[in-house]
């Protein structure tokens, strides 16, 4: 099933509730967009492609909650909205231009009743939500191809099905090296702290039958340099028009021992997570999230640090594009200099939604 879908009989958002893999499967519904803001900023759904998905409905959401008769009204319902859909969590690109595509269709001057507005808010949502899934399996072949037969593959967080709204960014690679039948192994980070990648994705290679061994975050290095890594895929928050890629906090050191070591390190983009407004990762906001995330970790049944222990717990790191042999996306794999080949590939499946619309 889908992360994220709209139910249409009964008229509202479903998603898969994430903070209870890999122990329960179940799904949350939600009928206001006040809710869906609160599961994304507590991480029910997550994943960047996830989450902008999940904005797109939380409009939809909204635009059914308001009690505007007319457009302008509506207009000035969406915008609050989009506020405070926008306030969850910074970094993650898709968040932003998920709302703001919505607002675009909710502006068009060609629809003028409230009613149509919201309807046409939805069908975007749904079209939003089905091209990620095809986007995702574009991917997949893409990345695919750069996997050899018998390869060891390193993977951080989670970016499978879950983290978009079907397939998978990197781990969605790992599912067709794997189909292809090329015979490969993966390792999964843990990925501390919220331990998506061994919550998640070592759940998601249960489902689809891939080979995998879960290991600590602090063992990737160990792995590299003792030669049992060919390649690593990861995902991405945030890309910068140079390449640098924002992530989940830990893809920076692991990029760098991955060129100390001569492997291949290649992000996994839709082109929708490129932020060409972004000239470098500086640019990029790194949202600070919960001490608790870190310290409420009990260990032979007792806490893990002092109660009152200082903490920094940033959620992303960004890799400078110096560490990126080069980046899939859906249109090809582009490769260094990312200012010139990441800005073709981005227009050209810009210009593509252009002329479909
Ligand atoms: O904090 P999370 O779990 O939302 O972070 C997710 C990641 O860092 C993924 O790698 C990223 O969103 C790309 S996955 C499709």
């Amino acid at each position: 099933m889908r992360s994220v879908a709209w139910d249409y009989d009964r008229h509202l958002l479903k998603m898969i509730d994430q903070r209870q893999l890999p122990s329960i499967f179940t799904i949350a519904e939600f009928t206001d967009f006040r809710h869906v803001a609160t599961a994304i900023q507590d991480m029910y759904v997550r994943g960047a492609p996830a989450i902008g998905a999940a904005a797109a409905f939380g409009m939809a959401l909204a635009a059914r909650q308001s009690q505007a008769t007319g457009r302008e009204a509506l207009l000035r319902d969406l915008e609050a909205a989009a506020q405070t859909l926008k306030a969850t969590r910074p970094t993650a690109v898709n968040l932003f231009w998920a709302i703001d595509r919505m607002l675009r269709v909710a502006a068009r001057e060609e629809i003028i009743h409230a009613d149509d507005i919201r309807q046409a808010i939805l069908a975007e949502a749904q079209q939003l939500a089905d091209e990620d899934v095809a986007i995702n399996k574009r991917m997949a072949e893409n990345g695919a191809a750069l996997v050899k037969n018998g390869d060891t593959i390193l993977h951080h967080c989670n970016t499978g099905s879950l983290a978009t709204v079907d397939w998978g960014t990197a781990l969605g690679v790992v599912r067709r090296a794997n189909e292809q039948g090329k015979n490969i192994h993966v390792l999964l980070d843990e990925t501390r702290p919220a331990l998506q990648g061994a919550r998640l994705s070592a759940w998601e290679c249960e489902q689809y039958n891939i080979p995998y061994t879960l290991i600590a975050d602090n063992a990737a290095g160990h792995y590299m340099r003792t030669g049992q890594v060919d390649i690593c895929f990861v995902g991405s928050d945030r890309t910068a028009a140079n390449g640098d890629v924002a992530n989940k906090i830990g893809t920076y050191k692991l990029a760098v021992v991955a060129k100390e070591n001569g492997i291949p390190f290649f992000p996994v983009v839709p082109t929708s997570t490129v932020d060409l407004s972004l000239p470098s990762g500086d640019d990029i906001p790194i949202e600070e999230r919960d001490p608790a995330e870190i310290t409420d970790v009990t260990l032979f049944g007792r806490p893990i640090a002092p109660k009152n222990a200082k903490v920094g717990n940033p959620a992303f790191d960004v890799t400078p594009h110096k560490y990126v042999t080069g980046i899939v996306t859906e249109h090809s794999v582009v490769y260094p200099p990312f200012e010139i080949s990441l800005r073709r590939v981005v227009e050209a499946e810009q210009n593509k939604l252009v002329k479909q619309a």
